[in-house]
């Protein structure tokens, strides 16, 4: 399974159910990314969208203990947010990470430690300008 995630330095990824950083550029990224895919999204992830709705163009499986996890394929996208990534973090085993340089002033929820060792990154964009943030989006793939 793929994740994919904007994180900040102490890989921060949200706070009282919204994001962290309004990074327009990064957003057409994410749309890219996951257009026409199967994507996963934790209940409060959904709620916290426009609407509370799921995104347009996608297929996207929503977590909530209210009804049984489905069978999720491996080519599936996690969207987060932290429950749904530690959720499936046993099978994820590429990641698309936007990490920007900076750290957030509050944060109440944080993705999975991957910098130990046990994913390799693979692709690297540089630094990106965005809204007064740079940030790099980088991938990597888990370490056999
Ligand atoms: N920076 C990013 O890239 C990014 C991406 C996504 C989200 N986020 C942020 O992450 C935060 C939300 O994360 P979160 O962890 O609080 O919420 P979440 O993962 O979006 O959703 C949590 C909900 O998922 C369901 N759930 C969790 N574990 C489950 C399990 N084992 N089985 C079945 N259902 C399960 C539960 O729904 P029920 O309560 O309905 O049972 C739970 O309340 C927000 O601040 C959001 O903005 C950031």
């Amino acid at each position: 399974m793929i994740a994919i995630a904007v994180v900040d330095k102490d890989l921060a990824i949200g706070n009282q159910g919204g994001l962290l950083f309004r990074l327009p550029e990064d957003l057409k990224h994410y749309k890219q990314e996951t257009l026409g895919r199967l994507i996963v999204m934790g209940r409060k992830t959904v709620e916290g969208l426009p609407g509370g709705r799921p995104l347009p163009g996608r297929t996207t499986v929503v977590i909530s203990r209210s009804v049984p996890l489905p069978d999720i394929p491996e080519d599936a996208i996690i969207c987060g947010g932290e429950s749904v990534y530690k959720l499936f973090w046993d099978r994820t085993d590429y990641l698309i990470m936007t990490e920007v340089d900076a750290k957030a002033e509050e944060a109440d929820a944080y993705f999975p430690e991957y910098r130990d060792g046990s994913f390799v990154c693979v692709k690297d964009s540089g630094p990106i300008e965005d809204n007064g943030y740079t940030y790099h989006i980088r991938e990597y793939k888990r370490n056999a």
